[in-house]
């Protein structure tokens, strides 16, 4: 019997006030579940929107191990060079080749290797290549990289894609989990083959805006059709997450929510 893994995912983290979030808790859900890898996607970490190469290392410093993006990666040009440089931070796999960054990874602790990957959705999103055959380009490369587990980060925005890939990947990976929509899902669940799923981990950020903006400025856009200035809201932080267990390489044995208030955090 192997040594049991356990990966705590946390949904993406929405500015100042979802850092303070992660910061404040983190240490405790990690000791609470013995936690063997933190993935913790940041792409709206640096003012509700992309992130900076400052603001990266603050979540790696506060234990993130791997920092997952989406649809903001380019947001803050000052970040493309650390996105070339720093191998544990990811832009969906599924982008150009030619834009900065690069979209999978490996991590090691206590002797156990987890591949991680991002991926982008193709409805409604505007991932330049196909998440289905990028995946299977990156499980091949993964191959030669001898990892115990991998996890993907399918940030996208059709529930029916990140269901799809669920199924597409089952067997093949450790877990699919679901970003973008900051809204947690009830579906988490391990597929027959093994995978661990959820259509969407939620938000590390305020629950008293809308996904993560201050309520009167997104209504204000909603009623009234015009350009608003848009700023995160610092109201009822929570962090969403999902903690993944897993024994046997490539198979996870359960999943459950972590959607923690943070009342103390300002
Ligand atoms: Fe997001
Ligand atoms: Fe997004």
């Amino acid at each position: 019997m192997s040594k049991e893994t356990i990966i705590l995912f946390v949904g993406d983290v929405v500015g100042g006030i979802g850092r303070r979030t992660f910061e404040a808790l983190l240490p405790s859900l990690r000791e609470r579940h013995a936690a063997t890898f933190v993935v913790v996607n940041g792409e709206n970490a640096a003012g509700g929107i992309g992130i900076t190469s400052k603001v990266a290392r603050e979540l790696f410093a506060a234990g993130a191990d791997v920092i997952t993006l989406g649809n903001h990666t380019y947001r803050h040009r000052e970040v493309y060079d650390y996105l070339d440089s720093e191998e544990r931070i990811l832009r969906p796999a599924n982008f150009l080749r030619s834009q900065p960054g690069h979209g999978w990874c490996v991590v090691e602790r206590d002797g156990i290797r987890l591949g991680v990957v991002s991926l982008s959705g193709n409805l409604f999103m505007n991932a330049s290549r196909p998440a289905f055959v990028e995946a299977d380009a990156v499980l091949n490369a993964l191959e030669q990289e001898s990892v115990d587990h991998v996890l993907v980060d399918m940030h996208a925005e059709a529930t029916s894609e990140k269901i799809g890939i669920g199924w597409y990947l089952d067997g093949r990976v450790t877990a699919v989990v679901g970003t973008h929509t900051h809204v947690p899902t009830a579906d988490a669940r391990v597929l027959p083959g093994g995978t661990a799923y959820i259509t969407d981990a939620g938000m590390t950020g305020p629950r008293g805006g809308v996904i993560g903006v201050k309520r009167e400025q997104a209504i204000e856009s909603m009623l009234t059709r015009m350009p608003v200035k848009f700023e995160t809201s610092s109201e009822d932080p929570w962090l969403n997450g999902v903690l993944i267990r897993a024994a046997e390489p490539m198979r996870a044995t359960a999943i459950e929510p972590v959607l923690e208030p943070a009342p103390g955090v300002h």
